[in-house]
């Protein structure tokens, strides 16, 4: 559903993001009521927002944005301790009770969940179920960010009504992630997307940066495909969603395909590093179980959403561009 004002004051159904915090609203129960609306982005302005995961990329990003668009942001961390400006709270998203107990004592409006833990089931699956329960149990909206990874890439193309079909742990676990949280609160966003990257900070741009220096052994994929998104537009992305009721899947990634090797050759060229020195491999040749050609498709996104989804060579602009 597009960001939009509402023009009806009075409105039946459930309340959209913003309108529990208002004490007429309260009170168990996410049965039909009435509702006085104020338009969508008068209400994100004033509304309270919790970030799990804020010491993340992803997650400091999306608390940066949101606190600098009015937004009022509790992150929460886990081992880090968070750079962020916004408050934040230790939280272990495996402590289901924990989780609970946190959502109920900020009581925000929106949960946008982007904490992970790259190979452990119990925080990508069971903490999202845990999230999850929480958001439903407390009428607070959710909005999930799930992965490409869900995908075995035998199809190449996914919209949103593709069904997972996961070749290695991290998507098995996104998967159930993504199913835990439409069958436990199915008003929930579950935003899929892609290779995160664009401000030098990200897994990808450091795997690079470590590469070209030697700092670590490895190489980047010649046949591996995905199409990057910018963490800002992904951040825009996550928080228009949050001031929507828009449920289930929704695909936002970049607008251009591009390999594993050649998004490491882009960033190099615009911090200046030789991209030479990338070692370069194929999946077949490495022996890893990864899924090659994974295209999001964002068709639905771009008509929903007003956040504009560059593609990489629009905001990795070449040699020397500077970091955005
Ligand atoms: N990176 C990508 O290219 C990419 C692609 C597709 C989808 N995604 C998805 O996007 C989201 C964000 O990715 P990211 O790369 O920004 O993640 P990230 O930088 O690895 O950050 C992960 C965050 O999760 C937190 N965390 C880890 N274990 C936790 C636990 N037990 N309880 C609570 N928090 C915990 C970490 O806290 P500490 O730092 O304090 O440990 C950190 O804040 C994830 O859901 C990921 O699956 C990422």
């Amino acid at each position: 559903m597009r960001l939009r004002q509402i023009a009806d004051p009075l409105v039946r159904g459930r309340p959209t993001a913003g309108e529990y915090d208002r004490p007429q609203n309260r009170g168990g129960g996410l049965g039909p009521r009435v509702f006085a609306r104020a338009p969508v982005w008068c209400m994100a302005m004033a509304d309270r927002l919790v970030v799990t995961g804020v010491t993340g990329h992803l997650g400091a990003r999306v608390a940066r944005r949101a606190a600098a668009a009015g937004w009022s942001v509790v992150g929460t961390c886990f081992r880090a301790a968070s750079s962020t400006a916004v408050p934040s709270e230790r939280l272990d998203i495996r402590d289901r009770a924990t989780v609970h107990e946190l959502l109920r004592r900020v009581r925000p409006d929106v949960v946008v969940h982007t904490a992970a833990g790259r190979d452990d089931w119990r925080v990508m699956a069971d903490g999202a179920a845990h999230v999850a329960v929480a958001t439903v149990a407390l009428g607070i909206r959710l909005v999930h960010v799930s992965s490409d990874a869900v995908f075995s890439g035998r199809d190449i193309d996914y919209d949103e009504s593709a069904l997972p079909d996961p070749i290695y742990p991290y998507g098995a676990a996104k998967a159930a992630a993504e199913t835990a949280v439409a069958a436990i609160d199915p008003a929930a966003a579950i935003v899929r997307t892609s290779l995160i990257v664009g401000d030098g900070g990200g897994q990808h741009e450091i795997l690079t940066r470590d590469l070209i220096a030697g700092r670590v052994q490895g190489a980047l994929f010649t046949d591996l495909i995905r199409k990057p998104v910018h963490v800002d537009d992904l951040s825009d992305a996550l928080l228009e969603l949050a001031a929507t009721d828009h449920r289930g899947v929704l695909n936002v990634a970049g607008a251009d395909p591009i390999s594993r090797y050649d998004l490491g050759v882009l960033v190099a060229q615009r911090e200046g590093l030789d991209p030479v020195r990338i070692p370069a491999a194929t999946i077949a040749d490495s022996g890893t179980r990864m899924a090659a050609d994974v295209r999001l498709s964002t068709r639905r996104a771009v008509s929903l959403l007003r956040t504009r989804l560059r593609g990489v060579h629009d905001f990795i602009g070449g040699p020397h561009a500077p970091h955005r």
